[in-house]
């Protein structure tokens, strides 16, 4: 009958994991809990629901370096998958999530970023997941029943995650987190990563003007 059949996956959504070595996931963490840590007001951690973000700036700080060389490093390689030609791009912001026991992240995006992305430090038990929305609206309209749940099938998709782990996906992927049912602090790193000289290589029109000819 057929002499083929397979699937063709058209305009995938990437989302890139990278794992630390467990030697270089202990060092790191160690630091920025301990730099992390001493930036909270006394007592936030034993607050309900409790959600805190530092500032941006954290991949300027000397703790964070090593960190944020990994980060520079896994991006490459993003780039790499890519295709992508620009030489530059940069981490623009870089923040951490610090929730206690109910804390969550509400539906989200990372604007104005070429890629966002999310590092783990500490995931209390059954804290350690993040939900990715499909960004495609037309699948919605018909929704089957299936069999099972499976990444092809599903609106959404959970990914299990753990201390040490690096996930780099593209700026707009609608993501979330749901409440730490823990009394452990859960602790996440954010970022956002975008090309340098933006505004000067890549927002020009990348087209040359035509001329009529008689
Ligand atoms: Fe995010």
């Amino acid at each position: 009958m057929f002499a083929e059949n397979h699937a063709m996956p058209l305009f995938p959504t990437f989302v890139w994991m990278h794992r630390l070595k467990p030697e270089d996931t202990k060092r790191v963490n160690d630091t920025i809990r301990t730099k992390l840590l001493s930036m909270l007001e006394p007592g936030a951690e034993k607050l309900q629901n409790f959600r805190h973000q530092t500032d941006q700036n954290l991949h300027t700080l000397p703790e964070f370096q090593e960190f944020s060389e990994y980060l520079l490093a896994a991006t490459k390689g993003v780039m790499d998958f890519m295709q992508v030609a620009e030489e530059g791009i940069e981490i623009t912001s870089c923040w951490a999530n610090i929730n206690t026991k109910g804390g969550l992240t509400q539906p989200h995006t990372h604007p104005n970023n070429y890629l966002g992305g999310v590092y783990y430090v500490d995931t209390p038990e059954n804290s350690g997941s993040i939900m990715f929305e499909d960004p495609r609206a037309q699948p919605k309209l018909i929704s089957p029943r299936v069999h099972q749940s499976t990444g092809e099938n599903s609106g959404h998709t959970i990914m299990n995650v753990e201390p040490g782990v690096l996930l780099l996906f593209p700026a707009w992927l609608v993501h979330s987190v749901k409440p730490n049912p823990s009394d452990q602090l859960r602790i996440s790193v954010s970022f956002n990563l975008m090309f340098s000289g933006f505004t000067e290589r890549v927002s020009p029109v990348q087209w040359e003007g035509t001329v009529p000819t008689t």
